[in-house]
């Protein structure tokens, strides 16, 4: 007994002796120079004038207003809630000191106490003697010491077994520290599993450490290793910085999602405090559940080459399906949100969410080039409708003439298709009809002047707008470049649809309509009504004539339906 009391206080008396108490309280303290140490404000009782000293040559601290004092050992132990041995355990380790035939810490630890200290162990790695490149690595990423306590940051020494080893003195089970995914099995036993990282720990949404996430310094090797599922971490259900967000998502009303540790952090320091990073794999629904009982907006930025793209689009539905409206956020020059921000101002970052956009727009500019591509229109199809059929309606109806005008589906069909599913045979039928047609006419340059005409009065006219539905555009227009610029003229604003057409440079229906204003004059001196009264009637002579014509050879080929045949009989009278 006697043995190990002196053995105990020479090891205290070592560990005093070889680190500096100005150093540890610093951490916490900011601290002033004194004549015989420092000064700061104390860390046990409120105040605002410094009455906490810490004296350098007997390595103690004194407090003058609340009168608490000690040594390295019970400042640790009051300001990181450990006890005597864990406080003991984590200084040595900073001190580079073994700590020989030690029993280690009596009480069995809970997971989250395990894995706590495994946090405060990396974290006196990183400020201590052996964090140097660590530290370096944190300088050129634009971290600083504020960082470590805000984000519980750490260093695992580039060593097999350092953490395994302070554990397993600390009394805790291998067996424990492998089932928490600390530390992994080979030939020769356990071995830290991170080794030579930055250490983010994450937590839960309590606060309580549940994993960690670990960035390479420098060498070869996986850029982040992640712990692995345990008892107490499901990746699925938890998101990194919710905890320090979730005040802020609230107050901001929005939340920020981004996919790297890093990216969290460097919003957060940039005041985006309302952010938080995926972990690494694709959005589940119980983490967009977590979000929606936060917020009702989120904006996603993600990185948007073209293999995560896919990947990055199915997450966003399943936000959208609870409940959230999604915004997509572009980031300039493809950088990542830590890029931007180490290189721009935060107001920037602002901008850059100001121009995020809504899911569903985002998703058709995606689907832009295969639905331009006769042989991919039918799967880009697919899969907008596939992601339109998991939004609550009240979510598509703002979008609906956009849709209409990219799908060349009239907006009052848009929700039967949308109920039914694309893929349903009728839909298909309709919109293969509908591709043909369209390519058909593409072919031939010269498209029906009355058409031409038609459109040139709707752009012109903001009354001819009001003189027909969209729905009837597609019976009284073959020509499908007339259909579109017929119907974005009636759904959309116009200074929107302009201006999209001038940033697209879609020429083709300025064309169009420069051909038909040129037919429109030659119409003579009438007025806009009597103009828009021949167009329009010359427009559906025109169809009643065609159909005339197709019914009359089904008749003369013996395949007119019973049907066709009382339609046919019927535009006779009109007609004849
Ligand atoms: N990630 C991971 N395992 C990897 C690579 C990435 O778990 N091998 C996760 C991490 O959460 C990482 C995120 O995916 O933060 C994004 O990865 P990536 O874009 O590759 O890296 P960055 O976050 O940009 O990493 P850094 O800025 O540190 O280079
Ligand atoms: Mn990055």
């Amino acid at each position: 007994m006697e043995s190990d009391f002196i053995f105990m206080s020479d090891i205290c008396t070592q560990i005093i002796n070889s680190l500096d108490i100005a150093d540890i309280i610093g951490e916490k303290v900011k601290l002033r120079k004194t004549n015989r140490g420092f000064m700061g404000l104390c860390p046990f009782h409120s105040e605002k004038t410094p009455s906490f000293h810490v004296f350098s040559d007997t390595q103690t601290y004194y407090c003058f207003g609340c009168h608490e004092a000690g040594n390295i050992f019970s400042f640790v132990m009051k300001t990181e809630g450990l006890n005597f041995r864990e406080a003991l355990e984590l200084l040595a380790a900073r001190a580079g000191i073994k700590l020989q035939n030690y029993e280690g810490t009596s009480k069995t630890k809970t997971p989250n106490e395990i894995l706590e200290f495994t946090a405060k162990f990396f974290t006196s790695n990183l400020v201590g003697s052996q964090g140097n490149a660590a530290r370096a690595y944190m300088k050129r990423r634009n971290l600083n010491q504020n960082d470590i306590t805000k984000f519980s940051l750490g260093y695992s020494l580039n060593s097999w077994d350092s953490l395994v080893n302070f554990l397993s003195r600390a009394g805790i089970d291998g067996k424990k520290i492998f089932e928490l995914g600390l530390s992994l099995q080979g030939r020769h036993g356990f071995y830290d599993r991170f080794r030579g990282r930055l250490m983010f720990p994450i937590k839960d949404i309590t606060g309580k450490i549940i994993a960690f996430g670990g960035r390479l310094i420098d060498g070869e090797g996986a850029k982040y290793i992640n712990s692995p599922e345990s008892e107490i971490y499901s990746k699925r259900k938890n998101l990194y910085l919710l905890n320090d967000a979730r005040k802020s998502i609230r107050e901001k009303k929005r939340v920020i999602l981004v996919e790297g540790y890093m990216d969290a952090i460097r919003l957060h320091k940039a005041g985006f405090t309302e952010s938080v990073a995926s972990l690494g794999t694709s959005l589940t629904s119980e983490q967009a559940e977590l979000l929606a009982r936060f917020s009702d907006v989120c904006y996603i930025c993600y990185d948007s080459d073209e293999a995560g793209q896919n990947a990055a689009l199915k997450g966003m539905y399943i936000l959208a399906e609870n409940g959230l409206d999604v915004r997509v956020v572009a980031i300039p020059d493809g950088k990542d949100p830590d890029e931007f921000l180490t290189s721009n101002p935060p107001e920037k970052f602002e901008d850059v969410l100001r121009d995020s956009k809504p899911l569903i727009l985002r998703h058709i500019e995606a689907l832009k080039p295969m639905l331009s591509n006769l042989s991919t229109r039918r799967k880009a199809l697919n899969e907008l409708f596939d992601g339109l059929s998991k939004l609550p309606p009240e979510n598509i109806e703002p979008y609906k003439a956009e849709l209409s005008y990219v799908t060349h589906i009239p907006p009052s069909e848009l929700n039967v298709m949308i109920l039914n599913g694309f893929g349903n045979a009728k839909n298909s039928d309709y919109v293969q009809l509908r591709h043909e047609t369209k390519s058909e006419f593409e072919n031939k340059i010269d498209y029906d002047i009355l058409e031409k005409g038609f459109c040139a009065m709707l752009y012109h006219y903001p009354e001819c707008r009001l003189k027909i539905k969209p729905e009837e555009i597609y019976k009284i227009l073959k020509n499908p470049v007339a259909q579109e610029t017929a119907l974005a003229l009636l759904i959309e604003n116009f200074e929107n649809v302009q201006a999209l057409w001038i940033s697209t440079e879609d020429t083709q229906k300025f064309a169009l309509i420069a051909q038909g204003e040129k037919f429109c004059q030659e119409l003579g001196n009438i007025n806009v009504n009597q103009k828009w009264e021949k167009i329009y009637n010359g427009l559906k002579t025109n169809l009643i004539i065609q159909r005339n014509k197709e019914l009359r050879e089904k008749l003369l080929n013996n395949t007119i339906t019973p049907e066709e045949l009382a339609e046919l009989s019927k535009l006779m009278n009109v007609n004849m």
